[in-house]
Order: structure tokens, then sequence, then C-alpha cells
């Protein structure tokens, strides 16, 4: 997909997991990237050098989406370095997984600042950027339209994304901005150690998925990128599952 050579694009959260998959195949396809992390700067900075033997530029920035002032600055450091941005995937999440009734506001605020509200400024400090158009895709879960066990606190928040993404999307199509979710089933990264239920999430997944595997990161990379290619030009606020099918299942 030779037309994403040198594009520039912003993944948040692509220190380690799905963010970083997504990163690495989009430095496979020659596009420059920025790498976003919160906490952990060594696999921030293991994934840029991963991502720099594909012969791309990376800048790693730290930054928690979840707080105006640092998205901000995050631009202005991409503005300085690139000067453009091409593609922003929103993949950060963060969250607190128990019962509704054990959740307290601040477990609810937390998940919905990080996972939902950072959506805002990350499109708008984009789209300033994106003046020759470009492509916006959150990354969301099967949580967003399904009841999963512990997951009312994210899952509501994925809710509330996917509908900022239509929103964004009616508005930002005619600036030749593409705004869609991909909808991720379960994938074993670390974000799953924090479930409760881990193994029984396994299990279940592995017996129920039509395609007989689990999701790996790269599944979910793999769309993103159909999503960045001009051939996706005309999807538009939709939310693309990619689970193995395992959400069509009685
Ligand atoms: N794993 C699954 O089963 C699954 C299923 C469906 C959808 N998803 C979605 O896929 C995305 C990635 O999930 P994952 O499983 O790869 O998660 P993960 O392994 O927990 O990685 C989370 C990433 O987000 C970063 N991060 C967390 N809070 C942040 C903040 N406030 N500001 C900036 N960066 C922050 C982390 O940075 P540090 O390394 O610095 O901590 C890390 O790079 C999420 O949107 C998640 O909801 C996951």
């Amino acid at each position: 997909m030779d037309e994403l050579k040198n594009r520039v694009a912003l993944v948040t959260g692509s220190s380690r997991g799905i963010g970083r998959a997504i990163a690495l195949r989009l430095a496979e396809h020659g596009v420059h990237l920025v790498i976003n992390y919160l906490r952990k700067k060594s696999e921030a900075e293991l994934t840029a050098k991963e991502i720099r033997k594909h012969g791309v530029k990376c800048l790693v920035v730290k930054a928690n989406v979840a707080v105006d002032e640092e998205v901000f600055a995050m631009f202005e450091e991409i503005d300085k370095e690139f000067a453009r941005l091409d593609i922003l995937i929103s993949n950060a999440a963060s969250g607190v997984l128990k019962p509704s009734f054990q959740l307290t506001t601040k477990h609810w605020d937390w998940a919905m600042n990080i996972n939902a509200r950072a959506l805002l400024p990350l499109s708008q400090g984009a789209a300033k950027l994106m003046p020759q158009g470009g492509h916006i895709i959150a990354v969301s879960s099967l949580g967003a339209v399904r009841a999963i066990a512990n997951y009312a606190a994210v899952g509501s928040s994925k809710g509330a994304l996917e509908s900022l993404v239509r929103h964004l999307a009616v508005e930002m199509g005619p600036c030749g901005i593409n705004v869609n979710v991909v909808q991720a089933g379960a994938v074993d990264t670390e974000a799953l150690k924090h479930f409760p239920n881990r193994e029984e999430i396994l299990e279940n997944t592995r017996q129920r998925v039509p395609m007989g595997r689990l999701l790996t990161p790269e599944d979910v990379a793999d769309v993103v990128i159909l999503l960045c290619s001009d051939k996706a030009r005309m999807i538009q606020g939709q939310s693309i599952v990619v689970d193995g099918g395992y959400s069509i299942m009685a």
C-alpha cells in the first residue's frame, strides 16, 4: 500500500499491546510515527527502536490523553517535528474492572476521561494538522454495545467514544477526514491481566469464536491499516468489528 508512504501518524498508547502493533504495521507501510505513552518509557523507546528499523522517523511523546494541556503540548511537538498529521489512532485506554455496584464516580470519571473524553481534544488537535485530509480511528471493544462482567465503566466509556466518532464523522467528512471505529474482541494483552475473570474470558472466546483462535494485536492492526487506505475512503462513521465472528454467535 504505497499510498501510505511518508504519511505521519499518531498512535496514542503505543508503547505496548494493540497500539504498538498498529504503530509497527504503519511503519512497515512507510508511515512516520508518533509514539505516545503515559508511564512505561522503556517500552515506548523499545517500540520506537523497532519502528526506526523500517527507515521511518519516530517521535516519542509522554502525554496523558486525559489532560488537555498535555494533549495540546503533544500536538505542538508534532507540529514542530512534522508540520502535518495524516492519521490519528486513538487507542490509549484504561479503566476499573468491577461490578457496577462497587464502582465509584471516581472510577467512572477515570474511564470516561481517558477512553471517551480524550478523543475530543485529540481530534481537534489532529484536524488542525490535517488541512490535506486524513484518517481518525478510535479503538473500541465489543463492550461498547454488549454487557460484559466487570466492564460497566469501560463499556460505557466505549459507547460514548463510538457516539462521538459518529458526530465527528459528520462534521469532519466535508474536510476530507474519515472518522471510524475498530471494535475489537478479546486480545490477550496486559490489559486483560486486570480482569478478575481473565481465564474464563479467554476460554469462552477460544470455544466460541468461529475462526477457531484468539485474536492477536496484529489482527486488529491489519483492520486499522485497511481503514487508513484510500480504498476505505467512503467508510465514514462506522464501527468495524474484528472479533473472528465471536459476536454473531447465539
Ligand atoms: N486487550 C483487549 O482484549 C482489548 C479488546 C478490545 C479493545 N481493546 C482496546 O484496545 C486498545 C489497546 O488495548 P491494549 O489491550 O493494548 O491495552 P494495554 O496493553 O493496557 O496498553 C495500554 C496502552 O495505553 C497507554 N495508556 C494508558 N493510559 C494512558 C493515558 N492516560 N494516556 C496515554 N497513554 C495511556 C499505555 O501506556 P504505558 O505503557 O505508558 O502505560 C499503553 O501504551 C484500548 O483502547 C482497549 O480498550 C482491547
